[in-house]
């Protein structure tokens, strides 16, 4: 999937700069976290969160490799209790994830602790499939949901959508904010 789906282009989009802190969840062998430790540089941070020893381990290899001093990679479970301080994290980012903690049942979990863990400014960038044409890459149509349908989900947990973009033929990317500040829209700091 690295070709079709441009990592850097949904770090932009997202706005993630300098300083940042960014949880992702779920996050594989590091396709985003790689480049957005590049992005936040030495006073940001990247928390990259996995249930996959056998991932994880291969993004240790990468941060092994290019010396990255920035990144914390750590084997967990994104509906449980994860070891990140509260409103601690500038942009909590779940690629290609959402949908199967939706079908799991667990997302109520998984909300809990973002909402725990991102600043009061914080951002939640969903990353998942179209739900257009089955098609490989991706899970079957059954299973994925579309940006309207991950808004009544996070809906439930505080959070409004501020803006839904497709990124690439198979993807896209939903932005959204807790509460009132999703009525600031465009002027928000981020988005
Ligand atoms: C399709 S991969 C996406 C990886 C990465 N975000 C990307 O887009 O390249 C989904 C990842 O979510 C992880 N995952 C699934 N459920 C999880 C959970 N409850 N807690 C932590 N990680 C989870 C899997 O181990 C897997 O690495």
């Amino acid at each position: 999937m690295a070709g079709v789906l441009d990592a850097n282009r949904v770090l932009e989009e997202i706005g993630l700069k300098i300083g940042d802190t960014l949880l992702d969840a779920g996050c594989g062998e590091g396709r985003f976290s790689v480049p957005a430790s590049k992005i936040v540089g030495v006073e940001g941070r990247v928390y990259a969160l996995d249930a996959s020893e056998e991932r994880l381990g291969v993004l240790r290899g990468t941060i092994a490799e290019q010396s990255i001093a920035n990144i914390e990679a750590f084997l967990g479970d994104v509906t449980e209790r994860i070891s990140v301080d509260d409103d601690s994290v500038d942009v909590c980012l779940m690629a290609n994830v959402f949908h199967e903690l939706v079908e799991d049942g667990v997302i109520k979990g998984e909300m809990e602790e973002i909402r725990r863990v991102l600043k009061p400014d914080g951002v939640l960038a969903i990353v998942d499939f179209k739900k257009d044409v089955e098609r490989p890459p991706g899970p079957p149509l059954s299973v994925r949901l579309d940006a309207g349908e991950v808004e009544n989900v996070v809906g439930q947990y505080g959070f409004k959508r501020v803006r839904a973009v497709e990124i690439g033929p198979y993807h896209y990317l939903i932005l959204l904010v807790v509460g009132d500040l999703a009525h600031e829209g465009d002027d928000h700091a981020r988005i």
